[in-house]
């Protein structure tokens, strides 16, 4: 029997990540949608909205251990998920299979790794991050928890990404920089210098932001 998860999002980011985990072979038992109450019991993605996060305690009881963040809201996730690891549920990693991981990566747990996307020998991944579709990272850099590697971003080696960081769509990162911590890197933007964390920068070479409205990255 195809062992049971829970996906706390129900979005476009929560659909990516469910077809992911049926092809790892779990059941998708349904989605959590904290922004709208309304939606409870609507059909989604092959499933059902079960409510939002008050469904969690009897998820539990009923046997569900497994969880997945699917949300794009670097911070949020990380919060979310260090919540349902503190009721007891089990964080799992979404791999897609058409996914090129290195052996010696580590990933951490509530880690999703999608189609298309490389992971190149000697870098660590945190937990709850995502490494979109089509993302690469090469040889020795060091993403951590919370961060978003967005579609088509390339990030050289020995690049360190900061905690809840996120790389916009095809942004490219050059070898060795450093990418702060709740930084936003705007898409197609080709990042030369480290980037301070909060910032956000654009452009090629990319420049920081300066009315930027931090506008949210949810998906
Ligand atoms: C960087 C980003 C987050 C900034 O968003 P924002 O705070 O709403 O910024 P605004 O749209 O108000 O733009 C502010 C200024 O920056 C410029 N700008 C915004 N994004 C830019 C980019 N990627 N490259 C170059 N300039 C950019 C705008 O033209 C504007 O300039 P102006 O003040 O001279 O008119 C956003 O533009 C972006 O790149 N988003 C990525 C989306 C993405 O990757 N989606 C996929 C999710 S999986």
């Amino acid at each position: 029997m195809a062992e049971k998860v829970v996906i706390w999002g129900a979005g476009g980011h929560a659909k990516v990540v469910a077809d992911i985990l049926r092809l790892s072979g779990l059941e998708v038992v349904g989605f959590l949608d904290e922004v709208n109450s309304g939606r409870r019991g609507q059909p989604f993605f092959g499933s059902v909205v079960l409510g939002g996060a008050e469904q969690l305690d009897s998820l539990l009881h009923s046997g569900v251990r497994r969880a997945f963040v699917g949300f794009g809201n670097n911070r949020r996730r990380l919060e979310a998920g260090n919540q349902l690891e503190s009721r007891g549920f089990e964080l799992v990693k979404a791999i897609h299979p058409a996914a090129v991981v290195a052996a010696d990566v580590k990933l951490g747990v509530g880690t999703m790794v999608a189609a298309g996307a490389v992971v190149n020998p000697g870098s660590g991944i945190g937990k709850n991050v995502i490494v979109n579709t089509r993302a690469s990272i090469d040889h020795d850099c060091v993403v951590d928890d919370g961060a978003h590697v967005g579609p088509g971003a390339s990030v050289a080696g020995s690049v360190i990404i900061g905690r809840c960081a996120w790389l916009a769509i095809g942004s490219t990162i050059i070898d060795k920089k450093h990418v702060g911590a709740d930084s936003i890197v705007g898409a197609g933007a080709v990042v030369i210098h480290d980037v301070p964390d909060g910032a956000t920068v654009a452009g090629v070479p990319a420049q920081m932001l300066q009315h930027a409205k931090k506008g949210d990255n949810l998906l």
